[in-house]
């Protein structure tokens, strides 16, 4: 697969970018005890930022990877596994609807205790777990903020001093949730990886080929769950091309121009859409 297939340039983001969203995390690092990536279920690897490790220097984390109920369970089961035999503890949440909020922060306060135990053990007034959020742009940070805050969003006044006019979030007696997530950047000299950021909706629609991302995403899903074709748009023929694929979506849908050929681009975004918002099933684009 070539680079032209994109056109990115590197995603949009530029080593300007990337320094100031590195400093900002490494000024907030120290302020927690334990840090959120977030990842995307549908591109656990994909949606992973190359450099996290090197920027959080040893930092504990907890591994949440959002939007599970567009991926395919099975597959999330075994990203879930995989930390878990690293060592890491990784979560499957949907933070749109809530599920596994609770577990996660039951997680991140029980990552934090030797540092709340610490405290409290030197004397000093027990003070709750302290984290933040990290996670790639569209990956479902302010969602997971939002529903964590809850409704009585609940923020501690600024601490100077203590927490540098920092605005906190208060979840429950023993958690602070720092209110500003940090933004990281994907991987990008990986066209797999872009592609894959490209169907989830990581890049914004405007700087791509749309048609060109639609045909090869349909050749991902004729590839992989065929069936969904068939269910979604009665698209039977396994052996046609990403292209082919398109144009009998376009008649079905009825999308023409005038003359009576298919407006491919109007297709393109049904295929897209209706792959973003799991109307064609749970799916994950990639293994282990
Ligand atoms: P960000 O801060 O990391 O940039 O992401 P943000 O929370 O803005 O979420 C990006 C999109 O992902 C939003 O959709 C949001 O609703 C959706 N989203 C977040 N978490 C989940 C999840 O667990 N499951 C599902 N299905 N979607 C999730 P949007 O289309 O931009 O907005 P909206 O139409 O939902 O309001």
């Amino acid at each position: 697969m070539n680079k032209e297939i994109l056109d990115l340039p590197a995603l949009q983001w530029y080593p300007g970018h990337m320094k100031r969203a590195r400093d900002i995390i490494t000024e907030n690092l120290p302020l927690v005890d334990v840090v959120v990536e977030l990842l995307d279920a549908r591109a656990p690897i994909s949606s992973a930022n190359p450099m996290l490790a090197e920027i959080l220097k040893g930092k504990l984390r907890v591994v949440v990877l959002n939007k599970a109920d567009l991926a395919d369970e099975k597959i999330t089961r075994e990203f879930v596994a995989n930390f878990k035999a690293q060592n890491i503890k990784a979560i499957a949440i949907d933070a749109k609807e809530g599920r596994g909020v609770k577990e996660t922060v039951k997680a991140i306060e029980i990552l934090a205790k030797p540092y709340t135990e610490k405290w409290a053990k030197a004397g000093a007034k027990k003070r709750a777990a302290r984290c933040m959020i990290l996670g790639i742009p569209n990956v479902g940070k302010s969602t997971l903020i939002n529903r964590l805050a809850g409704s009585a969003k609940a923020k501690t006044a600024d601490k100077p001093g203590v927490t540098r006019n920092k605005q906190w979030i208060k979840i429950g007696a023993n958690l602070e949730l720092l209110d500003t997530p940090g933004i990281l950047w994907p991987k990008f000299d990986d066209m797999r990886v872009g592609l894959n950021l490209a169907f989830i909706g990581t890049i914004s629609d405007d700087v791509m080929d749309i048609e060109k991302i639609a045909a090869l995403l349909a050749e991902k899903i004729r590839e992989y769950k065929k069936e969904a074709l068939r269910d979604r748009f009665k698209i039977e023929d396994g052996g046609l091309t990403g292209e082919e694929i398109m144009e009998v979506l376009g008649k079905k849908r009825g999308c023409l121009v005038k003359g009576g050929a298919v407006d491919t681009e109007k297709a393109a975004r049904i295929l897209i859409n209706e792959f973003r918002s799991g109307k064609l099933g749970r799916f994950t684009l990639e293994n282990i």
